[in-house]
């Protein structure tokens, strides 16, 4: 295992890149298994995340190639199995993914079913509610999902109850196999989302409607693999704005899009920071110390729960009290404790959390317990004075690409070091 070890209290200065998203990468992956035939990726992150999921194609059948850095080929001709396992589900949750393709080109799957994690229950109901509308039958055996369409899959009416990301992302899929027009209301529309069906749109799929909370998808139509670049992750990009706000740094963030994350530039901005858009990048200047701001996150278009944890390290030197409402995930402050060892003051009332802003962080040593939690501390480590321990990393290398390298290329002083 390693760690994470920063001296604080530096400004940062310099350019960053940012790499392909991990939450794009997800789905597109699953869906090669809609159709055999050479899908090329572009713009890969290197992620634990990614290499689980090729590990779990390679398991069903796929044959996968990584020609170079950033690409990856991946053929499902060979497919040979619908099964995905509980080694591998029980590592990424995100491998649910592959349930609606496997049903839309198998007519089943079975797929061990994604315990909760460290931020919440996370069940699959109503990606389970969305394939049992189209004709699927679902039961729970050993703790594995079966799901079969043995006498194929039918066109419905599905509404969400709760805007679900990968549950909006499954059902599409599933959807391509069913005879008709399948519309699903109260949809997540996330730009990963609309990624997905633009790629499923260029293998051949009849979609409507992505990115807003309406899609109608009429099935049947021949899809074809296809060669697709991963759209930039904005989860890292508005990581970086947060460390650049922290430490009142200027960073200019390269090959990101604006677009994506428009509340979270706005939250910055209301908290002080000087941001200038382009294309395809952004510059942010941090503020001699943050303002306090009140966040509430909720689906796209709003403050994504994936910001929250790192917006509230920010928010922890802030001049004055904020308010955070994390309304999508009801355990997602598990690094509150932790940023409390730094000197943060926070008071917890339900799902709120009341952030008194105080003076300065000091180093110690915090443990990292989930991807966003483990991203939250390494920002307020930049700014803590002295040094800062973030123990177990490997949540932080699901999803970020060598984070500390590029905080290091532009002032930071980290390190990642073996924890014994
Ligand atoms: C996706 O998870 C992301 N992961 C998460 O990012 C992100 O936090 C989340 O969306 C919300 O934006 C990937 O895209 C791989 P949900 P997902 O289904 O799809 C409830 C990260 O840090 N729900 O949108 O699993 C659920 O419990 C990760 O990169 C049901 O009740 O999240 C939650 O409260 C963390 N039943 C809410 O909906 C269901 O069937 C939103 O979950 C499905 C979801």
């Amino acid at each position: 295992m390693d760690k994470i070890v920063i001296e604080g209290g530096r400004r940062l200065e310099g350019e960053v890149t940012i790499a392909g998203a991990k939450n794009a990468s997800l789905p597109a992956f699953a869906a090669t298994l809609l159709c055999p035939g050479p899908f090329t990726f572009t713009n890969v992150p290197d992620l634990k995340d990614i290499d689980t999921i090729i590990a779990l194609l390679k398991d069903l059948g796929a044959a996968i190639t990584r020609p170079e850095k950033g690409v990856v080929v991946v053929d499902t001709a060979g497919l040979k199995s619908y099964e995905a396992s509980y080694d591998l589900v029980r590592t990424m949750r995100a491998s649910c993914l592959v349930m609606g393709p496997l049903l839309a080109r198998m007519g089943k799957a079975r797929v061990s079913h994604p315990g909760g994690c460290a931020i919440g229950e996370r069940p699959i109901n109503l990606h389970l509610k969305g394939f049992g509308a189209m004709g699927a039958h679902t039961a729970l055996d050993e703790g594995y999902v079966n799901i079969t369409a043995n006498d194929g899959l039918h066109g419905a009416k599905i509404y969400f109850d709760i805007v679900t990301v990968t549950g909006t992302a499954n059902v599409m899929m599933a959807a391509l196999a069913a005879e008709g027009a399948t519309t699903l209301e109260n949809c997540a529309r996330e730009p990963e989302v609309v990624f997905l069906a633009d790629m499923l749109v260029r293998m051949g799929a009849d979609i409507k409607g992505a990115g807003t909370d309406r899609i109608v998808i009429t099935g049947g139509r021949p899809l074809k693999a296809v060669e697709t670049a991963i759209i930039p992750d904005r989860i890292e990009t508005g990581t970086f704005i947060a460390a650049a706000a922290i430490t009142g740094g200027s960073l200019r963030i390269n090959r990101c899009n604006p677009a994506d994350f428009e509340a979270v530039t706005i939250k910055f901005i209301e908290m002080g920071c000087t941001i200038t858009e382009g294309n395809g990048w952004i510059e942010v200047s941090g503020p001699k110390r943050p303002a306090a701001v009140d966040i509430e996150t909720a689906p796209h278009p709003s403050f994504p729960t994936d910001m929250q944890a790192q917006a509230m390290a920010v928010l922890a030197v802030a001049d004055g009290t904020s308010v955070i409402h994390e309304s999508v995930f009801e355990n997602r402050y598990m690094h509150v404790a932790e940023l409390r060892r730094l000197g943060a003051d926070i008071r917890m009332k339900g799902a709120n959390a009341f952030v008194h802003g105080v003076p300065g962080l000091s180093g110690a040593t915090v443990m990292a317990t989930d991807l966003r939690a483990s991203a939250s501390l390494i920002v307020a480590g930049l700014a803590a004075k002295g040094k800062t321990s973030v123990r177990r990393v490997y949540h932080l290398d699901r999803g970020y690409e060598r984070i500390e390298e590029k905080l290091k290329k532009t002032g930071a002083r980290i390190s990642r070091q073996p924890d014994k």
